[in-house]
């Protein structure tokens, strides 16, 4: 007779099977390599405060509805986190626009100037554009040097590209709060995103470009509008898209204009036409501002927002836009690797200055599948940081990605809010900004939570409008020049 042998396990074989199958359902669970698992459990509930429920968004909606409401108000927008100030930009092109228009787009790191052709051949043609760097020294200065410089960029564009004979209409991205008096007249309620300049805030800064423009002979223009980066966005989408209601922008810093019946709005006080709708600059990047989001903000919210210039300001935006969250990802590992989760055996003290750890890195490190760690290497050796292990680079990922899932529900909460308040069957959303057109995931985090937050029935789509800002100044000057020139032929 044939013998067969069982195996008879020992209770600790069994024991380390059990162990490794418990092992192998995290894993599963969480996605994550095998050799992460050390204190994961301990790094997880550390920075458990920075994940939001859907209880958590759909909050952040409801109180962003009635901030907007607040601000809508005449009676109540004195207090009102989130200003929606009125753009007086209401007319879309309609192809009678003709000739050379300049725009002008400042609201970054960078300044632009732009050339776009408009006529009957060519609907619309960008010919020329510069971007020129504005130096930390120029955006911490004054108002004076800032406008002069921009000036002289302005000079020597118009040289370059031979346009210095002729009058151009100039059409002005101003991407900071202003209180509109007009399309050519807007005050500067407070700087934001790290500009400090002194004499322009409470100054109309068309007033203080066309100073600077006179102080030299090389320079000819007309300003014929002053607008928001979302206005300019929203602009040059529903050109070529009608449907398109809401203007977003997700880069240095975060704002949302939209499309507002006349009736809605108590603090319009241009004429009435036709039309009766009007764009709204929300200017969303403020709220919480009085403390209606502290229900979600972390410690390594306050301590970021504690070093900024506009302290206690723009809280919203600091938790979402580009110019903060690679600060959020270095506080966190930082606050971490103090208290031995991560980097235990690593010199990582380039990572206590601040700003080391830039947000286009979130980008960098979330971009290849999740196995694949080779970039957050090469970034983590680029920072200096020193004998590092793959277990410290997935950590590193992981803080990452969830500083910006956080931002991206944190959008689609604001996004989600203003699609219902619109209430339109379809909602066409043009979007702009360095961190949704850079980030891997961004884009799909956002549109997958505004799907469970807009009400059943509504359908949107984001619409990607590269270099929007820039190009619907452009337009929005030429509408303004075409009107011009109607309302002569008519006198
Ligand atoms: C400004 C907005 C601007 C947004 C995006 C914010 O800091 O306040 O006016 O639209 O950044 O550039």
């Amino acid at each position: 007779m044939e013998s067969t042998n069982y195996y008879i396990p020992s209770v600790s074989a069994v024991l380390s099977s059990i162990t490794c199958l418990f092992l192998f359902f995290i894993v599963k669970k969480r996605r994550i390599p095998p050799f992460v698992l050390s204190r994961w459990n301990e790094l997880e509930e550390k920075c458990s405060n920075l994940i939001l429920s859907n209880k958590d968004i759909k909050r952040v909606s409801t109180i962003l509805l009635k901030e907007i409401e607040i601000g809508l108000c005449k009676e109540t927008n004195k207090i009102a986190d989130i200003k929606c100030y009125p753009t007086y930009v209401r007319n879309l092109p309609n192809g009678k626009e003709k000739g050379k228009f300049l725009a002008l787009d400042l609201g970054g790191t960078n300044f632009r100037v732009l050339l776009i052709q408009l006529g009957e051949a060519t609907p619309e043609k960008e010919f020329a554009s510069r971007e020129f760097p504005l130096p930390d020294l120029i955006r911490n200065s004054s108002g004076e040097v800032l406008f002069d410089h921009i000036a002289e960029c302005l000079a020597l564009f118009v040289k370059e590209f031979k346009v210095d004979k002729e009058i151009l209409p100039l059409g002005f991205t101003f991407s900071f709060p202003c209180r509109q008096e007009g399309l050519t007249k807007a005050k500067l309620v407070q700087w934001t995103k790290g500009f400090t300049c002194s004499g322009v805030v409470g100054h109309d800064v068309a007033d203080l470009l066309q100073k600077a423009i006179h102080k030299r002979d090389d320079v000819n223009i007309k300003i014929m509008a002053v607008l928001n980066d979302t206005t300019g966005t929203l602009m040059s989408s529903a050109y070529k898209q009608p449907d398109c209601k809401i203007g977003l922008i997700i880069g240095t810093g975060t704002n949302a204009c939209y499309v507002e019946k006349v009736e809605n709005m108590e603090l319009w006080d241009g004429e009435s036409d036709n039309s009766n709708q009007c764009i709204v600059n929300t200017e969303w990047g403020a709220f919480g501002d009085s403390g209606s989001l502290e229900f979600i903000r972390t410690n390594f919210d306050r301590a970021l927002d504690s070093t900024t210039p506009n302290c206690g300001k723009q809280l919203y935006e600091k938790m979402i836009s580009g110019k903060y969250l690679g600060e959020i990802v270095r506080r966190v590992l930082v606050y971490l690797a103090k208290e031995g989760l991560i980097f235990n055996n690593s010199s990582y003290v380039r990572l206590l200055e601040a700003d080391t750890f830039k947000t286009k890195l979130l980008s960098e490190i979330e971009e290849k599948p999740e196995n694949d760690l080779s970039d957050c290497k090469r970034i983590l050796e680029e920072l200096g940081i020193t004998n590092f292990s793959q277990e410290d680079c997935a950590k590193v990922r992981y803080v990452c990605q969830l500083v910006s899932k956080r931002a991206a529900f944190m959008v689609a909460a604001g996004v989600a809010t203003l699609i219902n308040k619109i209430n339109e069957k379809h909602t066409v959303v043009a979007v702009d900004g360095t961190l949704y057109r850079k980030h891997p995931h961004f884009r799909h985090l956002m549109a997958q939570k505004i799907k469970q937050l807009i009400r059943p029935g509504l359908t949107f789509e984001l619409m990607l409008s590269e270099d929007g800002s820039g190009r619907g100044a452009a337009l929005v000057a030429a509408v303004a020049d075409r009107m011009d020139r109607e309302e002569t032929n008519r006198n």
